[in-house]
């Protein structure tokens, strides 16, 4: 039987190609390890369309699948309003994409939803996670890092959160 526990997680950043889709494939690795993928779902967006439709960023897909992450399949999609109503967790990536995403929720519904990924870093520093677009392969690097232990950090408080450790298979 399908499960659904309602946890619906979103990751936006500006193009979705190199951030968002990063911490969507990292943590779908995550939550499948601890065997709640039936409790927890993820996506990513970004607010920008001029990449929708495509592939991850070539440099991006490089450095996950160094690190054992696949980012096969995965395709960019530009942010609608409507996905503020339907994800449960929204987590941005720099403050310009807060801005945006916060600019769509027209009737002020959604805002308790938003946050800054990095809100959950749990290495004090930048709330940003660096765009490396325009940067060279560390830019990458970089962003992996961040994303990886930030994304081990929200699953951790959503497993408390939702008391998932009974619930994992
Ligand atoms: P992302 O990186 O927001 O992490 O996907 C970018 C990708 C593309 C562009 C900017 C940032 N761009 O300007 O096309």
């Amino acid at each position: 039987m399908e499960h659904d526990a309602g946890i619906r997680l979103l990751f936006v950043c500006l193009g979705n190609i190199c951030r968002s889709p990063l911490a969507e494939a990292v943590m779908r690795r995550m939550v499948n390890e601890r065997g709640l993928a039936e409790w927890i779902s993820i996506d990513s967006a970004g607010t920008g369309a001029w990449h929708a439709g495509e592939p991850p960023d070539q440099r991006m897909r490089q450095v996950a699948s160094e690190r054992g992450v696949s980012m096969d399949g995965q395709r960019a999609s530009q942010l609608q309003a409507s996905d503020l109503d339907r994800y449960t967790h929204i987590f941005v990536m720099d403050k310009s994409n807060l801005h945006d995403t916060l600019y769509l929720d027209i009737e002020d519904r959604n805002g308790h939803k938003v946050r800054l990924f990095r809100e959950l870093d749990p290495v004090p520093g930048d709330y940003q996670v660096p765009d490396p677009y325009y940067g060279g392969p560390g830019g990458f690097e970089n962003v992996f890092g961040i994303v990886e232990r930030t994304c081990a950090e929200i699953l951790d408080r959503l497993v408390r959160e939702y008391s998932l450790d009974s619930k994992s298979k």
